[in-house]
Order: C-alpha cells, then sequence, then structure tokens
C-alpha cells in the first residue's frame, strides 16, 4: 500500500502519544481483558439514543465523527482508516479500493500487498483498547506446528471440545466446523492425517466491550477492503460467523440486561419488556425473566445468542404458537451500520432496515448491539413425553400409519397453542423405526387440560393396537424451569463435522387437503427412508396483535406447521469427496419435500446451505426488498456470510461443489 510509510510515522506518533511509548514490532499481545481506555471513544450521554430507550453501559462509548475528525486532524490525507463511509460514493470508491494486485474485486488476504502492516493492526489495537486478538485455531495447542503446543491444553481442549459453552468463550470458537472446512480440529475427532491451520477462521477478532470497537473495526475494514465477519455465539450451522482473512467482531460480551418495567409503551404497545445485549445467552434471559415472573420468547438451544442470528433469521419458540417468533417480540434496536454509523432502528427510525433485521438474515444489514424486546407474564407449562415403535405387535406399516394420526393432530394442537419438539429414527432398512416426543409442550395448561386435548391421539394410536411407552407428563411453575429439566445442558453436543442437516417448513395447506397430505407423509416417509432420521416440530407462528409482525420472517414461516429436519451423515475418514457426494445426495432425497410443499420454504439457521433457490427458500417474497435493502445500506458488501442476502454477488476461490467452505479468498462476481 503506498500509503504505509506516512502512516506507520503517524500510527507510531498516536501510539506514543496513548502509553508514552513505542510498542514493539512482534504479535498483538495486548491482553483485551486489561481494560485500557481507548483514545478513540467519546462517553455520550445515556439518554441521547433516538430510540427514546436509555442506551446499556457499553452502548454509551461511541466512535463519534468529532472523534474521527481528531485522528483524521493528523494531516493524514487520504488514508482514512477510521473514516465513517458514505454509501453514495460508495460504488465508485470500492471499485478503486477493489483493485487488489490481479485479484480484482476480491476482498484483501493476507499475504496480499495491501493486506494491513502489522503497524495498522497496532494502531487498531490501541484505538479499541487494546480489544484485538491475532486469531490462533482454538485447537492449535494440539498440533507441533504451532507455538501454542501443549500435549496438556490439548487434553483440556479435546475433553471441552462437544460443548458449546467451550466454543462460544474462545476468540474463534464456532459449534459446525463442516463448512468453515475443518482446519483444525483435535486429533481424536479430526480427519486421520490431520494438521491445522486457519483455514476458514478468521485472522484478527475484535473482542468487543463497547460499540466504538465495533464502528472502529467497521471503519477500518471498509476502508481497507477487508473481509469483515460477525460472531456472536458460533452457533450458525453452516459456519455464517466465520471466514478466511477476515477481521471477526466478537458480540458475545454484550451481555447487559435491562429490565424497563411493566408498563413500557412504544408505538402504541403497553406491556414488560427488556433491552437486551446482543450477546445475551436464551437461558441467562429465561432466568432475568423468571425471576420477574415473566417469559420471554426465546429457543430451546440455551446458549444460542438471543439478539444475534435467533432474532434475525426468524426465530422459533415453546411460545411461538401464542405470541409469535422471536423477531416478532421486537420494538427497536440499536445497530452499527455498515458505514460505520451507531443508529436506533424502530418503525420511526429506519424503518426499512427494522424490517430487515428482524427475520432478513444475521450479519447482513449492520451490528445489532442490543434489542428491546416484549415480555409476557410468567404462566405454569405442562409437558408431555412418550414414545412407540416397532416391535413384536407393531409392523413397521402399522407405524406409518401411527405417523398418520401424529401428522393429522397437528392443526388441532398447533390452534390449541401448544408446541413440540420430536423426533424419528428408523433402522434395518426401515424395519425397524421408533417415534419419540420430546416434548409436546403446553404453556398455561395442566396435566388435565393437556390431557384433554391429547387423549384423542392417544384413543387413535390405542386403535391401530400401538401402545404409547414412558407416557409422562410433568407440571412447571414456568418456562425456565420447563426448559431446565426438559432440554438439560448436557444434552447439547456441537464441534463434530460429520453431519449435515436440511429443512422444510410444511405448510398448513398440506392438511386442508387429504390427497395432499397423504403425500407429504409419503414423502417424509420415503425421505426417512434414506436419511434414518427427522427432527420436528408441530407449532404455528402466533399471530399477536401487540407487536408489530411486518418484518422480514420468511413468509413460509407464517403459514407453517411443522418444521422438518433431514440429515446427512458421515464417516471421520471421509473425504472432501465423500462429504460433498453425501451433501449432494441430501439435496436430491429433499427435493420430494421440497416438490410436495411448492412456494413454501426452509428456516434459514437450520438449512442446507447448498438449498436450491436459496433466496425463494429462505427468504420468499421479501428477497427482493432485503436485496435492494442490502445494496442501499451495504453497497461495499462489506458484510457477507453464505446463503445471506446479497451473497450471490460473491463466490469464496478453492472449492468443491456441494461442500462450500469460508477457507478462501472473498470475490466479487
Ligand atoms: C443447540 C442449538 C439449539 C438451537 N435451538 C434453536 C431454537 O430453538 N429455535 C431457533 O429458532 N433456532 C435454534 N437454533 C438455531 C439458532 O437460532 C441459530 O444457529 C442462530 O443463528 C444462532 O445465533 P448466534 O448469534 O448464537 O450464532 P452466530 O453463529 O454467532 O451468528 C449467527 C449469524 O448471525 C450473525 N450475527 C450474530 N450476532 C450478530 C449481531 N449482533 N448483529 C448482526 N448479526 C449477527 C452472524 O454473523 C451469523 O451470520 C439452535 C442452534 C443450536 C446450535
Ligand atoms: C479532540 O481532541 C481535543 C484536543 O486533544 C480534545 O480536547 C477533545 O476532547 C477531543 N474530542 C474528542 C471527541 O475526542
Ligand atoms: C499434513 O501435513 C503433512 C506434512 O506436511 C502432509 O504430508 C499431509 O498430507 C498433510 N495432511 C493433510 C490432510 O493435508
Ligand atoms: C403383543 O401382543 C400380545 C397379545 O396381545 C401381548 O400379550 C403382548 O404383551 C404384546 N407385546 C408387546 C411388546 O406389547
Ligand atoms: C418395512 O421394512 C421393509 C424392510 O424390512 C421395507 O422394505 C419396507 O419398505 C418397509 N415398509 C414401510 C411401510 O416402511
Ligand atoms: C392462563 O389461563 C388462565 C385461566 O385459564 C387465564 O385466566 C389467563 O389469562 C391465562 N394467562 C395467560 C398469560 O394467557
Ligand atoms: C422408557 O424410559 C426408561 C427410563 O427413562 C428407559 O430406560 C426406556 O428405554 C424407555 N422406554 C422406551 C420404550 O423408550
Amino acid at each position: 500500500m503506498q500509503h504505509t510509510g506516512a502512516l506507520a510515522v503517524w500510527a507510531l506518533c498516536l501510539i506514543q502519544l496513548a502509553f508514552g511509548q513505542t510498542i514493539d514490532d512482534g504479535g498483538i499481545t495486548v491482553d483485551a481483558t486489561s481494560g485500557t481506555v481507548a483514545p478513540a471513544v467519546e462517553e455520550v450521554a445515556p439518554d441521547s439514543a433516538a430510540s427514546g430507550v436509555e442506551y446499556l453501559d457499553y452502548e454509551t462509548a461511541q466512535l463519534t465523527p468529532d472523534v474521527v475528525a481528531n485522528l483524521t486532524s493528523h494531516d493524514l490525507t487520504d488514508v482514512e482508516l477510521f473514516d465513517f463511509g458514505d454509501e453514495d460514493a460508495a460504488a465508485v470508491a470500492s471499485r478503486k479500493r477493489a483493485t487488489n494486485y490481479g485479484q480484482p474485486d476480491c476482498k484483501t488476504f493476507p499475504g496480499d500487498l495491501s493486506w494491513p502492516s502489522t503497524i495498522h493492526w497496532k494502531l487498531l489495537n490501541i484505538l479499541t483498547g487494546g480489544a484485538l486478538i491475532k486469531a490462533v485455531p482454538t485447537a492449535a495447542p494440539c498440533y507441533k506446528s504451532w507455538p501454542q503446543y501443549n500435549a496438556v491444553t490439548c487434553d483440556d481442549i479435546t475433553a471441552k471440545w462437544t460443548s458449546p459453552k467451550f466454543q462460544l468463550s474462545q476468540p474463534v470458537g464456532i459449534d459446525f466446523p463442516l463448512f468453515e472446512g475443518v482446519s483444525c480440529m483435535p486429533p481424536t475427532v479430526a480427519p486421520p492425517n490431520s494438521n491445522c491451520t486457519l483455514g476458514g477462521t478468521p485472522s484478527y477478532v475484535v473482542k468487543v466491550r463497547n460499540v466504538a470497537q465495533i464502528q472502529l473495526a467497521v471503519n477500518f475494514a471498509r476502508n481497507l477492503n477487508l473481509r469483515l465477519n460477525v460472531k456472536n455465539k458460533g452457533h450458525d450451522f453452516n459456519a455464517k460467523s466465520t471466514g478466511a482473512g477476515s477481521l471477526s467482531v466478537w458480540t458475545n460480551f454484550l451481555q447487559d440486561i435491562q429490565y424497563l418495567g411493566p408498563s413500557y409503551s412504544k408505538d402504541g404497545h403497553k406491556g414488560p419488556a427488556f433491552k437486551v445485549g446482543a450477546g445475551v445467552e436464551v437461558m441467562q434471559m429465561y432466568e432475568a425473566a423468571d425471576a420477574l415472573n415473566l417469559v420471554v420468547v426465546g429457543g430451546i438451544g440455551r446458549t444460542v445468542g438471543l439478539g444475534g442470528g435467533y432474532i434475525a433469521g426468524g426465530g422459533h419458540s415453546p411460545l411461538m404458537s401464542t405470541y409469535g417468533l422471536g423477531a416478532d417480540q421486537v420494538l427497536s434496536m440499536e445497530v452499527v451500520l455498515p458505514n460505520g454509523r451507531f443508529v436506533s432502528v424502530d418503525e420511526k427510525s429506519y424503518p426499512d432496515l427494522f424490517f430487515a433485521l428482524r427475520g432478513g438474515g444475521g450479519g447482513t444489514y449492520g451490528i445489532v448491539t442490543s434489542l428491546v424486546i416484549r415480555a409476557y407474564p410468567k404462566t405454569p407449562v405442562t409437558t408431555l413425553t412418550y414414545t412407540f415403535g416397532t416391535g413384536p405387535n407393531i409392523t413397521n406399516s402399522t407405524f406409518w400409519q401411527g405417523m398418520d394420526v401424529i401428522w393429522s393432530s397437528f392443526p388441532r394442537l398447533a390452534d390449541t397453542e401448544l408446541y413440540a419438539y420430536w423426533s424419528i429414527g428408523c433402522a434395518s432398512g426401515g424395519s425397524e423405526c421408533s417415534f419419540s416426543m420430546g416434548p409436546q409442550w403446553a404453556n398455561n395448561m395442566s396435566t388435565s387440560q393437556l390431557k384433554a386435548q391429547y387423549e384423542p391421539v392417544f384413543a387413535q394410536l390405542a386403535d391401530l393396537d400401538i401402545a404409547v411407552s414412558n407416557v409422562t407428563y410433568i407440571e412447571y411453575d414456568g418456562l425456565k424451569n420447563a426448559f431446565d429439566h426438559t432440554l438439560p445442558a448436557n444434552t447439547e453436543s456441537v464441534g463434530g463435522f460429520t453431519f449435515h442437516t436440511a429443512s422444510r417448513l410444511f405448510p398448513r395447506a398440506n392438511w386442508e387437503d387429504p390427497a395432499k397430505l397423504k403425500k407429504q407423509s409419503a414423502a417424509i416417509h420415503d425421505a426417512i427412508m434414506q436419511t434414518g432420521y427427522m427432527i420436528g416440530y408441530n407449532f404455528k407462528s402466533g399471530t399477536n396483535p401487540a407487536v408489530n409482525q411486518k418484518n422480514a420472517v420468511n413468509p413460509a414461516w407464517r403459514n407453517t406447521l411443522c418444521h422438518g429436519m433431514f440429515g446427512a451423515a458421515w464417516n471421520l475418514d471421509s473425504t472432501p469427496t465423500e462429504i460433498a457426494a453425501a451433501n449432494k445426495r441430501l439435496v436430491e432425497i429433499v427435493q420430494p419435500l421440497r416438490d410436495v410443499s411448492p412456494g413454501a420454504g426452509a428456516y434459514m439457521n437450520e438449512a442446507d446451505i447448498n438449498e436450491p433457490d436459496w433466496q425463494q427458500s429462505f427468504y420468499g417474497s421479501f428477497y427482493d426488498r432485503l436485496y435492494g435493502l442490502k445494496q442501499r445500506y451495504d453497497p461495499w458488501g462489506l458484510l457477507y456470510a453464505d446463503t445471506a442476502v446479497g451473497s450471490e454477488d460473491w463466490y469464496i476461490t478453492d472449492q468443491i461443489d456441494y461442500f462450500p467452505t469460508q477457507n478462501g479468498r472473498l470475490c466479487r462476481k
């Protein structure tokens, strides 16, 4: 880069100003927890948010135009590394910057002449108050090729590898490494003869503790044509929160929760509400609400980030049949835009972004730092679990007749505002199958009330001589304890790469026509015969007059009674070619399910990265509008994630069909 010399002098000057000493040219070693105050921060008043809700503590530390003016007053001519972006000028400017030494229109990659020098990174580290981390693969201590090699540490990492709590505590930890590229796994769970490389892992991570740090990272990445990536908990099934050569914004630690009182009113709505940091986990939120005799709409993964990918993607929940999806609960948001500015987003301020950020996908339009969400009165919960399966008295064809009984109960149960999470497993060529309800979930119902709803199902199964086992009703005081007991922490196991799932949202219309339902049942049967397994849900997207449901949630969600997930699996020693073949087969296995639900869709957060026509499947009729908003707010293509809106304009180099990874250079098509 031409200006590196002048910049380096300026940067050193600034470092000396900040700390009164020059810092060595080694790696970035400043401890991100040291809490040094960044020079590039202005404290703003908590009550200056346009949303009308006071900023959380970490939101008052901002990169304001005044701060940037102070930085750029150091005679910087045209290298304005931390300057804000201008969308209108972007088309021209981003083309100019993208001329990248033989790699036209690619994001700058490590090793490129234009890759930021160590001094640039040090500068970013200083201005963020020591929040920058040079990325090292989580399992690097297991490999002699890394200076971090340490057998004892490796044993510890290996023992914790499948825990989502462990992965989310690591700067570049993600739950599902498959579509990252499986670049560095602990040897016991790695492909044979594996090495450890950064692969599709970011190059640097900003461990965010305040809004200014996000803004600095956004401006730095945009101005230097770097790939930017947002990671909250790293739960995404399709590795959407990682990427080779990227600067990663890690929002995990934005964990404040503020109760806004029992009668918070906004845009005509009145009732209990919380302001929730983007890094708050579902379980944390359930606990905070429970302590106030309240509940919020969240999912069944306890470590999922409520305000990250969950709400951005739609968010299904045990409460959704009553109150709508996670995305329907939002009253306002605070967001760092791709241009670096920090704004409030609600029905009046940036209403178009308010639409997109609720259901239009994570890591696409901006970086959310907090959200105001509705809460509701806590009610008792009753759950029901049971199983049935083939056996001496139940043939596989009787089993599937039993499944027809289950399918046909879905409209009635969803309309009674119930929610169910269940699975079907088949083995031995389809001769042995079992169904497991785990659980049928009833809000504000006692055992006798739930029995009244469910006994007709058991009676019909009995008519087929299907005996159900382990029928268990349990009553709880509320959602938190029901969740805690039904879906305990140790049931969440992550970190593997030998399976992959696809999703389908089956439309209610299929239940309104017996011929369609029959076709759907047959297609599901045939898919399970090939995959051996299905995980499913029964629910509906509740109509909630107390919230604004005019958001970007995939319209397929509004009509569904069942979300089904189907998987492909392979072995630790399967080659990339074999994995690609299994992925291709999954696309083919799911095709009949698409065919019996034309115009419906899939849940982007739990879907197949290889989904054909994903724009329609994940976003439905909103796609064109969302694409327009993406162009308007991010003409730079700063935020990229596979299958995110606008991602079809980009590609990653060195890929094989049906096994896309984040291990390559990101380039514009
Ligand atoms: C064990 C488990 C259980 C689950 N249960 C449910 C469930 O019950 N219901 C349900 O609907 N889903 C469920 N999911 C899916 C879950 O909603 C998605 O994986 C979701 O994307 C996770 O979000 P995250 O922020 O935790 O993950 P991340 O991987 O960190 O982020 C996911 C995406 O959102 C983006 N993103 C993250 N934070 C921000 C931010 N602050 N601003 C802008 N973009 C951001 C990322 O860039 C990425 O594209 C479950 C997942 C797991 C692993
Ligand atoms: C800008 O710099 C001046 C002089 O050092 C300082 O007094 C002022 O507080 C700075 N303003 C901001 C917003 O950082
Ligand atoms: C790992 O590195 C060794 C030595 O460089 C090489 O022989 C081997 O093929 C590599 N393994 C993989 C899976 O790339
Ligand atoms: C099968 O049916 C017979 C006759 O009705 C009964 O005695 C037996 O207990 C049943 N077995 C199982 C496993 O249900
Ligand atoms: C029952 O299992 C056999 C294999 O034993 C399989 O051929 C048949 O298709 C299965 N029937 C159904 C209805 O699944
Ligand atoms: C729960 O049910 C009771 C009685 O059926 C009803 O009065 C109450 O309004 C319900 N609560 C909620 C939050 O729906
Ligand atoms: C019923 O539950 C018990 C105890 O949880 C378990 O051991 C058994 O396998 C279950 N039976 C069936 C048929 O699932």
